[in-house]
């Protein structure tokens, strides 16, 4: 099997990076971690990059130049698909006019509920039944491209931004993959 190649973002600990690469190690996992790109140099999920052995870039997103550099080499991996996973800036509109269709990220709420940060905090003062994750299309609204895949849980009675941290992610480590099964396969 001919496997797809990802470029993931990230910007801190990598624990979806993870999750990804592991998958990825199934024979019949679609795609496989090409590169992997970062705008802090002492996010913990560059460990990761280094353990499995793949390329990374540290991206200054404010820098024309840099965004470049970035383009170019997505464009000469051949790239099918951008994963940002926990990457913490907003892109350019350049840079996601560069690739579409191509950029998807990965929130820790039911979209559209809840975009931006402090979504667990949100989540518990608006006293929600039920929360989850998301994954969906990056266009040049922040959370608000299309949404291609969503997992919920319903809360518990003494839930806290820790618990609900736990719970969100354990739900995201299978979602990714399984949104980027669907998007390449199809
Ligand atoms: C995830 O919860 C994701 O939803 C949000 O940032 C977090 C990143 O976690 N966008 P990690 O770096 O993958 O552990």
């Amino acid at each position: 099997m001919v496997k797809k190649n990802l470029c993931i973002f990230i910007s801190g600990n990598g624990s979806n990076l993870k999750a990804i690469i592991d998958r990825s190690r199934i024979y019949n996992f679609p795609a496989q971690v090409k590169i992997i790109v970062s705008n802090n140099q002492k996010a913990k999920g560059l460990a990761i990059a280094k353990k499995n052995l793949i390329p990374f870039f540290i991206f200054d997103s404010k820098s024309l130049c840099g965004e470049m550099k970035i383009i170019n080499e997505i464009r000469r991996r051949k790239i099918h698909l951008i994963c940002l996973a926990g990457y913490m800036k907003i892109l350019s509109k350049n840079f996601v006019k560069s690739f579409p269709n191509s950029i998807i990220n990965i929130h820790p709420s039911l979209l559209p509920k809840f975009k931006g940060l402090k979504t667990y905090q949100k989540v518990l003062k608006n006293k929600e039944k039920k929360t989850g994750c998301t994954v969906h299309y990056v266009n040049e609204k922040l959370d608000c491209g299309k949404i291609i895949k969503r997992k919920y849980f319903f809360l518990e009675k003494k839930e806290n931004e820790k618990s609900l941290k736990n719970k969100t992610q354990k739900l995201e480590h299978k979602i990714y993959s399984e949104a980027i099964i669907d998007i390449l396969k199809s």
